[in-house]
């Protein structure tokens, strides 16, 4: 339901008829109960074309206006605000058809594009670590979103997968002679022994260096080492992403060597377009005077970063066909993304109606606001935390000791799963992120736990009850009012995430739904003794569409509900 429309719709109407000739401003949620629902500002806007005060502009509006749908009560406030209160019955039809319809009255757009999301792209020779934590579950949310509201997504898992780093790593995995995975399990602990080799040992690092030329040539032996290097590497990488529930596959890899061979055509191609000057030997796109040149091949033939991404934005653009581009990266990387998009749209690569956009976020820290480490101030590894959360999910959890061992075990992952992919949607995407096990992990507050206990809460009335809702919404009083109208709402707000790429104005929407419902619940009774039936039925009925409403926004969010808390 695309409630904010249909309100436009209504005003839009009474501007016709009253003469005004221009398009009103959408109308805003009201900032508080009292202000109605909605709220229209339009008319100071156009008091100087009209040359009349905006409160005479508002009443000349207030006396077109529509009572008789969506809109019941309107009243002028202030220099000529006009305050909106949506029609009970109206809002209750509308919930009650949302309720029974699997998607929740949410269409799928009518305009479905190609979008490719790029996320997670962790870097083979190293463990992945908390820092491509964020980049995983914000990819995968804005996937979810853009899927559920109908575009075709690609996801595009950009490892690192090549460089001269290669060439010591797996002349350590030859050397070690086993099949590797058991020594890869440790990645940073592998990378730490081959450069010990390399530092220690000359004809080691003799071979290492030989290996890189030798992959780069396509020698088939080298290239199998590297091939099996980045197999078991890739599969600590499902390890992890199997543990998250992020829906990434191996289907989803486009690597950096996938770009390989086209290398050297886009440096052609951007030398071709008058783009490239050389400077210190380096082939390189300049800008405005003051602006940092990118290098696109370096004085020794060497391709870089910046390159791979330009072949991957013209195959991801005119072979696999996006219209919208979205780089879930590090914001330190914003520098990268802004270049790239620059040379990839004035060199023609993307055609110019595509979108480009560095969906970006800030660095994971720690209480004490620095970067996040380990005690040794090592890296966290990114499987050691998710295992952490399980373990203290389940201590969460043991304190409500009516579960068996099996349970335990079962609601822990998706709690403590939960508890860091939502503490991490949570925030706004850009800021950087402090960690905190108590905050995530408890019932109060914006938390994937409180999303929980109330969807099991809900769960749990529905069990008493043990019958089918047969009656439909009827509306009594202010709070059933206003959590119809939040139901309502979802549509809109996950257009907005997906247009902002914002995950947070989705957990925001929830947490502010299921405040509502608490209160609502707390004082309106459902099962209790003396509430008649028509009224049972009715917050039955809402409760059962806020259940479906947390239900569907969690699983956009990657996250899983529980019957039972
Ligand atoms: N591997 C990179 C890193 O860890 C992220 C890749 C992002 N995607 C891209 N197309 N550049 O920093």
């Amino acid at each position: 339901m695309k409630l904010k429309e249909e309100v436009n719709k209504v005003i839009k109407a009474a501007f016709d008829k009253a003469g005004i000739d221009a398009e009103p401003i959408s109308v805003s949620e009201a900032t508080k109960p009292e202000f109605g629902d909605y709220q229209f500002n339009g008319a100071m806007a156009l008091s100087k074309k009209l040359r009349k005060n905006p409160r005479e502009i508002a009443s000349e509006i207030m006396g077109h206006l529509d009572f008789s749908g969506i809109v019941a009560k309107a009243e002028i406030a202030g220099p000529g605000f006009i305050n909106l209160w949506l029609n009970d019955t109206w809002v209750a039809q509308a919930c009650e058809k949302a309720r029974a319809d699997e998607r929740l009255g949410i269409e799928k757009t009518s305009n479905p594009i190609k979008v490719v999301v790029d996320y997670s792209g962790p870097n083979m020779a190293k463990q992945m670590h908390v820092g491509h934590l964020r980049s995983t579950i914000i990819g995968d949310t804005l996937a979810n979103l853009l899927e559920f509201l109908g575009d075709e997504v690609i996801r595009q898992n950009h490892i690192g997968d090549w460089g001269t780093q290669f060439g010591m790593l797996i002349a350590y995995l030859e050397e070690r002679g086993e099949d590797g995975s058991g020594s890869l399990k440790d990645l940073e602990q592998f990378y730490k022994d081959a450069k010990k080799r390399f530092d220690e040992d000359e004809a080691f690092a003799d071979k290492a260096r030989e290996y890189v030329v030798k992959i780069q040539s396509g020698d088939e032996h080298c290239l199998n080492l590297w091939q099996k290097f980045i197999d078991i590497s890739l599969g600590h990488c499902e390890e992890v992403y199997d543990k998250l529930c992020v829906r990434l596959t191996r289907e989803d890899v486009k690597a950096e060597s996938f770009y390989n061979e086209d290398l050297p055509e886009v440096v052609a191609d951007l030398a071709k377009e008058g783009r490239l000057r050389e400077s210190e030997g380096a082939q390189c796109v300049f800008f405005e005077e003051d602006e940092i040149p990118v290098i696109v091949q370096k004085g020794d033939g060497g391709y870089l970063y910046a390159t791979t991404d330009l072949a991957a934005l013209r195959y991801r653009a005119n072979i696999l066909g996006a219209k919208r581009i979205s780089y879930v990266v590090d914001a330190r990387q914003g520098e990268h993304f802004k270049q790239i998009f620059k040379v990839a749209k004035m060199s023609g690569f993307v055609p110019e109606d595509v979108k480009l956009e560095h969906v970006a976020f800030g660095t994971m820290m720690d209480k004490g606001g620095k970067p996040f480490k380990t005690r040794d101030g090592g890296t966290v590894k990114l499987i050691d935390l998710l295992d952490e959360a399980v373990v203290k999910a389940k201590a969460a959890i043991k304190e409500k000791d009516d579960y068996s061992e099996e349970e335990v075990e079962k609601l822990a992952k998706t709690i403590g799963i939960g508890a860091v992919k939502y503490a991490d949607l949570s925030i706004n995407r850009e800021s950087n992120y402090i960690f905190n096990w108590d905050k995530m992990l408890s019932f109060e507050g914006n938390t994937s736990l409180y999303m929980q206990y109330a969807y099991a809460r809900i769960q749990s009335i529905f069990r008493r009850y043990g019958g089918e809702i047969k009656g439909d919404i009827v509306i009594t009083d202010v709070l059933e009012h206003r959590l119809s109208v939040m139901l309502l709402r979802f549509e809109e707000v996950l257009e907005r995430a997906a247009e902002d790429a914002a995950p947070n104005q989705i957990t925001t929407y929830l947490y502010e739904l299921v405040t509502l419902f608490m209160r609502f619940y707390e004082q309106n009774p459902i099962l209790k003794e003396g509430v008649d039936e028509a009224t049972k039925q009715s917050r039955l009925a809402l409760a059962d569409m806020t259940a479906k409403t947390i239900k569907q926004g969690l699983d956009i969010l990657g996250i899983e509900v529980v019957d039972k808390l």
